[in-house]
């Protein structure tokens, strides 16, 4: 695709944007440092994720690990720890695995090259471009989401913007239009851009630095930039959990991804759970019967919690029973329920716990 923004107006057009992000940015934690290792784990948490959502996990994660090598040495359920609750765990699971690659194959330095980043685990074409742009100014483009709307309005693109052809076409003018000799604040301005003022809905055009180069602008087509994508039907489903204790409130829980669809739980601890189809209870008392050989389970059903993973539509449905004697299985712990926080667990369990606290606060 043509850009309209050649020969004059480019070096123009960079410069507005430019001026605007280096008055108006946003104090955002990892703009603080030009530290390759912040930058990365802030590119890391930032994907699907938004950034009032990221802020917390991200301080929180930098105040444990610091600096790669802590990262490298820690276990595994540490991460997991600091990551439970902001999803798409691969990424936590990810970056410890590249962390340790860095230390030991770059010498703790994240590399500086487009191929040797694209060697560590998790980190893709957008991630690399990004770390290295931000963190060492290698003029290098990148494109995601925001930066896609931004460009795709400026040239008054209509269509799917993900669909192959037109990425490849939005690639192409992201390179035209770099600002090569200042990629960090370059590729970071068309990220602010698009977060502050070019957002998906009520785009703030009066306001916009660059609004004299923008075609959608001109044409009165802002809001119809992008056009919707073609969404997954929603798949809906209903998971039953039952959270056993004992008589001093301990619970168990278990690390095998269970009968049911194992996106849910993120391979992290959980309630032993199955996907249920009608009746959860005889379900569960078949499968604990079966599989932890607990007959004649009290099965005290709890109120249901909804629980949203991208296409699916899942309602949790939690349940408690009281046993003597927790069951000893395979890759299981035995923990208080109250002490559930002190491992790594997902948003699902959390809502499975939360149910039995507001029940046993109720009685
Ligand atoms: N979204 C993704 N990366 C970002 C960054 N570095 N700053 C602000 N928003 C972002």
């Amino acid at each position: 695709m043509k850009t309209h923004l050649a020969g004059r107006a480019l070096p123009q057009f960079q410069k507005r944007l430019l001026t605007w992000f280096r008055a108006h940015q946003r104090d955002l934690p990892w703009r603080s440092s030009r530290d390759p290792y912040r930058i990365w784990v802030a590119e890391i948490m930032l994907q699907q994720t938004r950034i009032a959502a990221v802020m917390p996990y991200y301080e929180r994660f930098l105040d444990h690990f610091s600096t790669v090598e802590s990262l490298a040495d820690a276990p595994q359920q540490e991460v997991l720890k600091l990551w439970s609750g902001l999803g798409y765990y691969s990424r936590a699971r990810n970056l410890h695995a590249a962390a340790k690659e860095i230390v030991a194959e770059h010498n703790g330095k994240f590399p500086r090259t487009l191929e040797a980043a694209l060697e560590l685990r998790g980190i893709g074409v957008y991630t690399a471009a990004a770390v290295l742009s931000i963190a060492y100014d290698v003029p290098l483009a990148v494109l995601d989401g925001n930066v896609a709307r931004v460009l795709a309005r400026i040239h008054a693109m209509r269509g799917d913007l993900r669909v192959p052809r037109t990425w490849r076409a939005l690639t192409e003018t992201a390179e035209q239009l770099l600002a090569r000799k200042a990629a960090s604040d370059w590729n970071q301005a068309l990220m602010e851009l698009g977060e502050v003022i070019c957002t998906p809905k009520s785009p703030r055009c009066l306001v916009c630095p660059v609004v004299q180069s923008c075609r959608a602008f001109a044409e009165g087509i802002s809001g119809e930039i992008p056009a919707p994508r073609k969404k997954r039907a929603p798949v809906a489903m209903t998971i039953a959990a039952v959270i056993l204790l004992d008589s001093k409130d301990r619970t168990l829980l278990v690390r095998d991804p269970g009968a049911h669809d194992e996106v849910l739980f993120s391979r992290m601890w959980q309630f032993p759970a199955i996907q249920v189809s009608r009746e959860a209870k005889p379900e569960l008392e078949k499968y604990f019967g079966e599989t932890f050989g607990l007959k004649k389970l009290t099965l005290e059903e709890l109120p249901s919690a909804r629980h949203g993973v991208t296409f699916r539509n899942i309602t949790l449905l939690p349940f408690v029973a009281r046993v003597a004697k927790l069951p000893a299985v395979p890759r299981s712990r035995i923990l208080a329920l109250k002490r559930l926080g002190s491992v790594p667990v997902s948003s699902a369990t959390k809502k499975l716990a939360a149910a039995v606290v507001g029940a046993s606060s109720k009685a």
